[in-house]
Parts: C-alpha cells; structure tokens; sequence
C-alpha cells in the first residue's frame, strides 16, 4: 500500500507545526501535496491521511459504519475531560445507543424553549457592558453560552451550588483552552499528577470538585423527581434506550460535562467571529441591521431563524475560520479506495473542514468574508461541513445556531457597538476549538433603537 505524499520531516517536527498553528500547516501540505496527503504527528502512532476534496469527505462521511469506523478511543485526549461514557469517546452500538438518548433534547419543538433563555441571558451579559469601555467580545461571548448551556442542561438553577459549578466549568474550559494544557493533552506521560503545584493536577482537581456537584444534583434529582422538568438533564434521566435501561449516573454525569464542554466553548467562538466580522466590513452590518429593523419589536424566534442574510452571516463564518478544523477521525475497516489510493485496514482519515471551506473552485477569493455567497448558491453537506456528517454529526447544530442568531439580533438591535483595533485577526488554536489570534476589544459607544418598520417603508 502507498499513502499519499506529504511532509517528510520528523514526526515531532510535525507535531510541533500542527500544535502551534494547524491551518497554516494544512494550508502548506495541501499546496504542496494537493487535496489528499498524509502526515505523522507521533512515531509511535498510525500516520494521519488528511483529505479536502468533497467527493472525498462524502464518502467518508457516508461510509463511517461500513467499510470505516468512526472510533471513540481515537479521541482519548477528551477522555480525561469527558469521562469514559461520553459520547464522542465511545464507539460501535454503545455510541448509537447514546446517541438515541442524546439527541431527543436538541430537536425542533424542543429548541423553542431555549429561544427565551438565550434572549434573556444576552441581554443580562450585555447590559453589564458601560458605554465607552472596552471589552473583550469572546468574554462576554463565553459568559453568554456558558450560562446559556448551564440552564439549558439543568433547567432554572439558582443558588450556590449552581454558581461553583458555574464557576468551575468556566475555570476549568479556560484552563482546558490554554496552549500548555493542549501539548499536554498530546504528551500523555507529562500528564502525571506531580501534586497541588503542577499545573495538570489543579485541573484534576477542579474537575473532580466539578464531578462531585454534578453527581449531588444527580442524586438530590433522584430523590425529589419532578416529571415536569424540560431540562436536558431531565429528559436524560427519564429517557430509556431499546432495552428499557436508563443512563446510569457515570453516563449522565459523562454526558452533561460533554454537553457543556463541546456546547459552550464552540459557539462563544463563532460568535465573537461573528460580531468580528459584522463590525469590520460596515457594508455586512448595515444589510444585517436592514434586515433586522423590518423585523419590529419582539421578533418571533421562528422568523429571526429563517432570516436570509442573517443565515449568510453566520454560515459565512463558520465558513472562513470554522471553530472546528477537523471532522473526528475514521478509521478505514475494509481496504477502500479513496482519491485513487487503496488505503489497507486502520488508516486514519481525518476530513479537513478548514481546508474544504478554503478551496477556491467552491468558494471564490476565500480569504474574503462574503456573506452573499450563501445567497447565491447552495453547497452541498461535503462542500459545507462546520459540524461534521455522518454517524458524528454535532448533536448540537440545530441549538448553535438558533443561539448564534438569537444573540446576534439581541446584540445588534439594542446596542451600537465598535472595534476597538481594526487591525485584521487571525484564527489560532485555541485549546480544543480554533479561535482568534489576539483579544477582539470591542466597545458599546450606544444604546439602540429598533427602527420602526412603518416608518422605514415611508422613508425607502
Ligand atoms: C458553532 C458551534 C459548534 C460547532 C462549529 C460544532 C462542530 C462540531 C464538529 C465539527 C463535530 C465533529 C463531527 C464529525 O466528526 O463528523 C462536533 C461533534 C459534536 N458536537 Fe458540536 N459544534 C458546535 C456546537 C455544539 C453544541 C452547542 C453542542 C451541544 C450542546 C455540541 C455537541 C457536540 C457533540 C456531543 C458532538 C459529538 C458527536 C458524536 O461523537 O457522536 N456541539 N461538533
């Protein structure tokens, strides 16, 4: 067998690059080596075979519990974070069969029920923010969906054990997000525990602390159930799988911290991009808050989610700098062809998002932010892919959007705000989701008022 060209240089040296900066890494393999090349991170691991060619990511995508699989264990580095349960470190049937208890809460009607949280808690976050001082936009962006995500997961939660673990989870994401926790994640034998001053075992600790108030709120719930509770955490514990069996505690708690890492970190991301984006080009701004002012007071969340230029804006952004680079790895089960190489049992294929939303024939001058391309054509699930396909598709899509556009409107329609720099920005690793290079400040220079929609029809 012959794996596709690509780096010779040492594998530390690769995984070095790919630690420091993956996009510009992928960028320069997949110039030289075209739209399929493989790379090795670690000499006593199996090489990687990165691919952005659409037909490419379909049939890996479509093909992910056939002739591939898509396991769990080739997430380990989540494991200690997530737990053993959680749903993107398990495989085969267990992962299915979570995946049937999991995707329940994250369904149409469902959905309905966070519109009013994720109004209210960006107008609490926003309203902290005093004209004319400068903040950092993914700070708030992060305090947004991390109390959204809370409430979401537990239902209306108040009172001192909600605000520790609040406290903890915002602590230990940031710490999980930071470049060293990162090279330890890749470098397992750093991860031992040295005691209460190495920096690895403060986070042990703080997640264990964390663990302990999600298993209390497990157990109080047990003892006092309220079959009228919506909550996620609810639906969980009362959901059963084929078999009748309902998720043990392990499972839940697994579940929860996934759900609130993966739910929280991804989407303050991309909307902090997002208002990046709508206040360095003034002509994307001012369609979206055309768009928005025919809207009127009190829009219906439903509109707000089919709005066509807000759609482009949002889609647009998890275009040019997705939040996550990489569909998880598939590994090949039975020999396969793909691109013209037979690839032998246990390849790893890794599906480029990143590389994908970069390519030229699909989307012209891709380096520029262009949120009328979304108007223009539609792109296929292979040519557009922020959250992945098949057997792994991100169980929160449908929620991060509708939370990307409800907080976008609430921000746009109530205050005018600016960047501070408009210098240009950059996408970096940060931690588990790539991120901007530098703090985006922005500053709220004032209060807003929705304009009338009557008076903008006898004015046009
Ligand atoms: C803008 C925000 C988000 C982006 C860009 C994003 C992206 C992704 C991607 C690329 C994957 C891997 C898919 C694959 O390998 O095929 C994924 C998986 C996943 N996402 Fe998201 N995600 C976002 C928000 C969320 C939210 C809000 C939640 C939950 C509340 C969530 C929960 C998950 C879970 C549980 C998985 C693992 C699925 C599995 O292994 O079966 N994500 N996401």
């Amino acid at each position: 067998m012959k794996l596709p060209n690509g780096p010779q240089m040492p594998a530390l040296l690769q995984m070095l690059r790919w630690i420091s900066n993956p996009m510009s890494f992928m960028e320069a393999c997949a110039k030289r080596y075209g739209e399929i090349f493989t790379i090795r991170l670690d000499k006593n691991s199996p090489p990687l075979v990165i691919v952005s060619n659409p037909q490419a990511q379909q049939q890996i995508l479509t093909n992910d519990t056939k002739e591939l699989e898509a396991p769990g264990e080739m997430n380990e580095e989540f494991e200690s974070l997530l737990g053993k349960h959680s749903v993107i470190t398990i495989s085969g049937a267990e992962h299915q069969r979570q995946r049937q208890l999991l995707m329940p809460p994250f369904h149409g009607e469902r959905m309905r029920n966070y519109s009013q949280v994720i109004t209210d808690v960006t107008e609490q976050v926003i309203s902290q923010y005093q004209i004319g001082r400068p903040f950092n936009i993914r700070s708030a962006t992060q305090a947004i969906t991390l109390r959204v995500i809370m409430q979401a997961v537990f239902g209306l939660y108040e009172g001192p054990r909600a605000e520790k673990l609040q406290q903890f989870l915002g602590d230990l994401l940031e710490k999980a997000s930071s470049r060293l926790s990162v090279a330890l994640l890749y470098f397992p034998a750093l991860q031992r525990d040295f005691g209460p001053i190495n920096f690895w075992g403060k986070q042990k600790r703080l997640q264990q602390e964390a663990d302990e108030l999600i298993y209390q709120e497990i157990r109080e719930r047990r003892e006092k159930a309220d079959s009228s509770r919506t909550d996620i955490l609810s639906l969980l514990m009362a959901a059963r799988d084929e078999a009748g069996q309902p998720m043990t505690d392990e499972e839940l708690r697994d579940e929860l911290v996934t759900l609130l890492v993966a739910g929280h970190e991804t989407t303050a991301t991309a909307l902090a991009w997002a208002l990046y984006w709508i206040h360095k080009i003034p002509s994307v701004r001012q369609k979206l808050l055309q768009e928005l002012d025919s809207l009127g007071d009190n829009p219906d969340p439903n509109i707000i989610f089919k709005l066509p230029y807000l759609n482009a804006v949002c889609s647009e952004t998890l275009r040019i700098y997705p939040v996550g680079i990489l569909t998880f790895p598939r590994v090949v089960k039975t020999p396969l062809l793909l691109s013209g190489y037979e690839l032998e049992p246990g390849t790893v294929l890794l599906g480029s998002i990143y590389l994908t939303h970069q390519r030229e024939d699909i989307y012209p001058e891709p380096k520029q932010f262009k949120p009328e391309r979304f108007l223009e054509r539609q792109f296929s699930a292979y040519e557009y892919l922020p959250f992945g396909g098949g057997s792994r598709r991100c169980i929160g899509l449908a929620f991060a959007q509708l939370e990307m556009k409800l907080a976008l409107v609430k921000i746009l329609s109530s205050r005018e705000l600016e960047l501070v720099n408009k210098g240009e920005v950059r996408p970096k690793r940060r931690g588990l989701v790539t991120g901007p290079d530098r703090p985006i400040e922005m500053v709220v220079t004032s209060q807003r008022q929705v304009k009338s929609p009557i008076l903008q029809t006898t004015t046009v």
